[in-house]
């Protein structure tokens, strides 16, 4: 969906991010991306290798260094660090991930180059997920700005931290779209919508790899987790995924397509199995699909132990049949379960796997080796001194304090509650998340800290006149009840004018392995909302989540209501600038907000149904669950801003199309308020009868602008029949002549303003 035709690969992206991406320096890299580029030299290495040094290269550990991150985050893993430089002197790996830092990867740098037989280059990998010492919000957050070219910037500061402390490669994005809010690394990714999951997904690649491999201010991306692992049954993490083939292309790949076209050169397998066989052994998605189809070019990791739990999936015999089996499948790489160097050389030997299969898995490792610089400079991107001088720059921190504001989103204000004023009022900055050093940066941190992160109780001291004017309560822990915590938040609210409730969620109750049953507040911090709610003041609920959540009584009830999810460094300045009004909020929810937990999983482009449900009315024998409509309590893409904004005007160029024809729709959104205002301007289409059937709603694009009070802009958008394709009764796109809906609105459930089309033969 585009205004102006340009290229083939910008018509992935919404209509909001055309004009960034055309200035973007990522341009230049786009007209060669996704290719790998094998030096001759990697040939006759290759020729003089061992088959255990050719498995080495495809072997990679987590760092055993200094008792281990990595450790810590993916235990069990090995702390011997003398015995993991060995395995470097021997060949015995292609490198290691998650290690601390310049001086780590120098010693094992040198033990290889100096000391190994082939002295091929190590590569340093990281899972450097929203910021290396800076942090930015974490990945969901960001997205709610729907600004792919803010996710570009942060991408291209975390890249430039990191590549400065020997990391050569990125264990990010992670795309994966998260339909079901339970599932804890929704967090991570993009949201619910294939199309702005894909304009993401793109603009990280971008940042993350800049327009030069060997830069030592970017490093190599990795498209994870392929595939399809936000599909989780029940959204438990690492349940199993069974999808229709239609869905999985329709949604479920098209963010991993969109961050290989955009360059990606490495891509990491999914935990998950996939319709009855892993990811990690899928012949049909590594490689019919990945290469075959999409023309990738680049390696494939596994995910961590990914091979060998191919065992208890009950996919593989044992540990050399999983070995055989992710190999075969694609899997050009195994992480961490040692499976490859144990028993690829045997494999070989036996003729179970083709020599020739062998070594073009390591020409590409030894490929993009090269294409990171790292054969002519190995320790190019390590660098002690670089590293400490280029951490957590003032420039760094701006750009993480107009993340962080960009990511809120205002749910509701009602009676104008915010913006609040800056002296004059007494506020009660009450609950967990009120003050401390704790719960800033978000889940997935490897290298950042809490402790050099701005808390909210800070945050709103800098943006208020007189500092007296606050006082801080914390009423209860994130999931216990403090004794007489509640007593003393009523107190602090009788003495205030305004309540700011910092509530929501700690920040392990998002990310890897930490899916949750019920998506609620916890119950001690409800209990004090309610408490605080009958003092009778009026209360800003400040949200800390890592994921949409089902807001009720207390909560759902107040009159203002921000979503601030994890903001990383710049936490409470992003959000004293919202709530003080120095920045207005523009964020728009990726993913929607249910009424109840049990609607889980609850997304808004769902399908139509036999018996849909009148909204807003119940009626009987429609679906619906008891008592509730079938609709969200805040819909994807909703947000408030202080202007207010109106859609009115529809126009549409033509009430028909033909196949190779292009329609225009129009909308005046203007701005009545007294405040300026961004507004995201959504396109959505229906098809109302296909030979498969289609979603109530889905986006082709938005567009972000600016209005001044009393200022008015006409919001144009082009449709194609591209925009209308979909997967057809035998998988494959097609385009069906039919009668369409069109909305140009707010967010997905609003009517905003609409018409209809007719797309024919
Ligand atoms: C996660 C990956 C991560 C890897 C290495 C796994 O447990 O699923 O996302 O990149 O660990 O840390």
């Amino acid at each position: 969906m585009l205004d102006t035709r340009i290229s083939r690969r910008a018509t992935l992206m919404g209509a909001g991010a055309v004009a960034a991406w055309l200035a973007s320096p990522a341009r230049a890299l786009l007209q060669t991306a996704g290719r790998l580029e094998v030096p001759a030299f990697v040939d006759s290495l290759i020729a003089r290798m061992t088959l255990e040094e050719k498995a080495g290269q495809l072997s990679l550990m987590a760092s055993a260094w200094g008792g281990g991150i990595a450790a810590a985050l993916n235990p069990p893993s090995n702390s011997n660090f003398p015995q993991q430089v060995d395995e470097a002197r021997k060949g015995q790996l292609t490198g290691v991930f998650n290690g601390n830092g310049a001086r780590m990867a120098r010693i094992m740098q040198n033990a290889a180059m100096k000391e190994s037989r082939m002295k091929i280059p190590l590569i340093f990998a990281a899972d450097i997920i929203h910021g290396h010492r800076t942090i930015f919000p974490v990945p969901l957050a960001e997205v709610a700005s729907f600004e792919p070219e803010l996710a570009r910037r942060t991408a291209e500061v975390a890249a430039f931290e990191a590549s400065g402390a020997g990391i050569d490669w990125n264990f990010s994005p992670m795309v994966d779209v998260a339909r079901d809010q339970r599932w804890g690394r929704g967090v991570e990714g993009g949201g619910e919508d294939p199309l702005l999951g894909s304009l993401f997904a793109a603009a990280r690649v971008q940042g993350f790899q800049g327009a030069n491999f060997k830069s030592n201010e970017h490093f190599l991306a990795c498209v994870k987790h392929f595939a399809a692992y936000g599909a989780a049954e029940s959204g438990m993490d690492y349940n199993t995924v069974d999808l229709s083939e239609r869905t999985l292309r329709e949604v479920y790949l098209k963010p991993y397509k969109a961050g290989f076209d955009a360059g990606a050169l490495s891509a990491m397998a999914s935990f998950n199995e996939l319709s009855g066989i892993p990811a990690t052994g899928n012949h049909w998605l590594m490689t019919e699909v990945l290469r075959g189809e999409w023309g990738f070019q680049g390696f494939v990791v596994s995910d961590y132990t990914g091979d060998e739990e191919m065992i208890k999936h009950g996919y593989a015999k044992d540990g050399r049949d999983a070995a055989k089996l992710a190999f075969l499948a694609g899997v050009d790489m195994s992480m961490q379960s040692g499976l490859y160097r144990q028993h690829l050389p045997d494999l070989v030997r036996s003729g179970e796997v083709p020599q020739q299969l062998l070594d073009t898995s390591v020409r590409r490792v030894l490929a993009m080796k090269a294409m990171l610089g790292l054969f002519e400079d190995p320790f190019r991107r390590i660098d002690e001194k670089r590293e400490a001088s280029r951490s957590m720059l003032p420039r760094s921190r701006a750009i993480a304090r107009e993340s962080g504001r960009k990511s809120i989103v205002m749910l509701k204000n009602d009676g104008d509650l915010l913006p609040l004023p800056r002296s004059g009022k007494k506020i009660a900055l009450i609950g967990p998340f009120a003050s401390g050093q704790h719960d800033l940066v978000g889940p997935w941190v490897v290298y950042g800290t809490d402790e050099k992160a701005v808390d909210l109780a800070t945050g709103v001291r800098g943006a208020i006149a007189d500092k007296n004017s606050l006082i801080i309560a914390e009423g209860s822990k994130v999931d216990q009840p403090i004794p007489g915590g509640i007593d003393q938040a009523v107190a602090a609210a009788q003495q205030a004018d305004i309540v700011v409730l910092a509530i929501g969620e700690s920040q392990g109750m998002s990310g890897e392995a930490q899916s949750r049953a019920d998506i609620v507040v916890p119950k001690p911090q409800q209990e004090l909302a309610e408490a605080v709610a009958k003092v009778g003041k009026p209360v800003v609920v400040v949200l800390k989540n890592g994921r949409a959540l089902a807001l009720e009584g207390a909560v759902a009830n107040a009159p203002a209501i921000l979503v601030t999810w994890f903001l990383g460094t710049e936490t409470g300045n992003s959000i004293a600038d919202v709530l003080f009004g120095a920045y207005g909020p523009s964020g728009r929810l990726p993913s929607s907000f249910p009424r109840l937990a049990g609607q889980q999983p609850y997304y808004y482009a769902h399908k139509p149904t036999g018996r849909p449900n009148p909204d807003p009315k119940l009626e009987d024998y429609k679906a619906r669950f008891r008592g509730i409509t079938n609709t969200s309590l805040y819909p994807f893409g909703h947000g408030l801003t202080y202007g207010k904004i109106e859609y009115s005007g529809f126009t549409i160029s033509s009430p028909s199309i033909g196949m190779n024809g292009e329609i225009e729709v129009t909308a005046t959104i203007a701005n009545r308020g007294q405040r300026a205002a961004e507004e995201v301007v959504q396109l959505y289409i229906h098809d109302r009868v296909a030979s498969i059937t289609r979603p109530v709603r889905e986006m082709k694009g938005f567009k972000k602008i600016k209005l001044e009070p009393g200022q008015s802009e006409v919001v144009r958008f082009t449709l194609r029949p591209a925009d209308l394709q979909f997967y057809g009764v035998a998988n494959k796109p097609v385009v069906e002549p039919g009668t369409f809906d069109v909305w140009i609105a707010p967010s997905a459930e609003a009517e905003g303003v609409h018409g209809t089309f007719d797309l024919t033969a």
